[in-house]
């Protein structure tokens, strides 16, 4: 298998080379496209850009990077891989298993990336011992955003039980407030369901559920009361949401349309583009329930042609680890720094809440990776679970035929 190992070959030309040094370019295919991510990746292209390098944009919208991973495997397939690609969870172990992701541990071992990163966010990153992804930052998952003046309106506090979020949302509702903004994409569905999932089956029963596809959690009265309160929450959204982005969502909390979103701190980014401060005009919480979901995102380097292209691959995987890029990129994004050692004081309250959690529950063995945004899971098996979600969401299905359906799609996918 053909496996291009970053830095032996630009070393070996810049001998040849010094009188032409290629010029470090990238085509850098994302998903950011958002408000708040467009802010976020500007970040990025500029850092490339004072270091010298040429910034391609692929751009491919849709939140959850669906559409991106489509256009990815086109590019792939017809042998023109993009540079690098923000890929994350075992979707960059599977990239790598087809050989065609570049290996990045010179830079990493170079940059002493083993020191600085938590061993959880540097096992995602690695291939066979090697380096081969480089993480941006730790998106929480299970967040519910609220406009703080429309719970104040109608004297609603931020709920801490999922009952007490369904008595919330009816005096919204009652009072003509939309309880919860959602957009109807499946990502979107996903992401409310393991939410609820993880507030109701724990964080042993979500691990069983959606680590270890544990059939008889997967079937279990705990996971039918989750789709019984996902039925519950289908009557709390309006009736435009399907095929709704999430950042419309989003900004229906701003505008006070609606009263709460249950999405990752992507949303944070959206609020903080539009000028709003956590805790005065918005809030936020941890969805009810024990743990944290995490989600890194991260890029990798495909395998391409190029001196300028390697040194450009080089160059992102440095700049993307780097302190000052690690604090500015998500003081954009909504998310908190995947190094350690980056100071929070300019973060707000919520990320502070994010890495107070975030160390709890490394200790107590409730940080869990998030299945609806591909970390716990291949690409498969996530997407069967995916699809059974959404059906139910959509339709008046049981949730006796969901956990049936459920573990049915997960016994196909393997
Ligand atoms: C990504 C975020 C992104 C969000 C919406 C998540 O899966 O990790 O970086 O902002 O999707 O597109």
């Amino acid at each position: 298998m053909k496996r291009i190992v970053l830095g032996t070959v630009s070393a070996a030309a810049m001998i040849s080379a010094s009188f032409a040094a290629a010029e470090p370019s990238a085509e850098v295919l994302h998903y950011w496209t958002s408000g708040g991510e467009a802010k976020s990746v500007a970040v990025l292209q500029k850092e490339f850009a004072d270091n010298g390098g040429t910034w391609t944009d692929m751009p491919v919208a849709g939140g959850g990077g669906d559409a991106a991973m489509t256009a990815l495997r086109a590019r792939v397939l017809s042998g023109n891989a993009p540079t690098a690609v923000q890929l994350k969870g075992p979707a960059i172990q599977e990239w790598y298993e087809e050989g065609v992701l570049a290996d990045i541990s010179n830079v990493a071992e170079a940059e002493g990336w083993a020191d600085v990163l938590p061993d959880s966010i540097a096992g995602h990153m690695k291939c066979e011992g090697n380096w081969c992804a480089a993480p941006v930052n730790v998106h929480r998952v299970d967040w519910i955003w609220a406009n703080a003046d429309v719970l104040e309106a109608n004297g609603v506090e931020m709920p801490t039980s999922w009952d007490e979020f369904n008595a919330a949302a009816e005096k919204l509702q009652a009072a003509g407030v939309i309880p919860l903004a959602h957009g109807g994409q499946s990502w979107q569905d996903a992401t409310v369901f393991e939410a609820v999932a993880l507030g109701i089956l724990g964080p042993d029963g979500f691990r069983k559920a959606f680590v270890d596809l544990d059939e008889a959690t997967l079937t279990s009265d705990e996971m039918k009361a989750v789709f019984d309160q996902m039925r519950t929450m289908r009557g709390y959204v309006d009736e435009n949401f399907p095929g709704r982005d999430w950042n419309l969502a989003t900004a229906m909390v701003m505008n006070g349309e609606a009263a709460f979103q249950i999405m990752g701190d992507w949303a944070k980014g959206e609020f903080l583009a539009a000028g709003k401060v956590p805790g005065e005009d918005f809030l936020c919480a941890s969805t009810p329930g024990e743990g944290f979901l995490y989600n890194v995102d991260s890029f990798a380097m495909f395998d391409v042609d190029g001196d300028d292209k390697r040194q450009g691959q080089e160059l992102l995987a440095k700049l993307i680890v780097g302190q000052n890029f690690q604090k500015v990129f998500n003081l954009n994004k909504g998310s908190i720094p995947a190094r350690t050692d980056v100071a929070l004081e300019e973060f707000d309250s919520c990320a502070h809440l994010s890495s107070e959690d975030m160390t709890a529950s490394s200790e107590g063995g409730s940080l869990l990776p998030s299945y609806a945004h591909g970390m716990a899971l291949r690409g498969a098996q996530a997407g069967a679970i995916t699809d059974v979600v959404t059906s139910h969401f959509n339709s008046d299905m049981s949730s006796e035929d969901a956990v049936q359906q459920l573990l049915t799609a997960v016994q196909n996918s393997m």
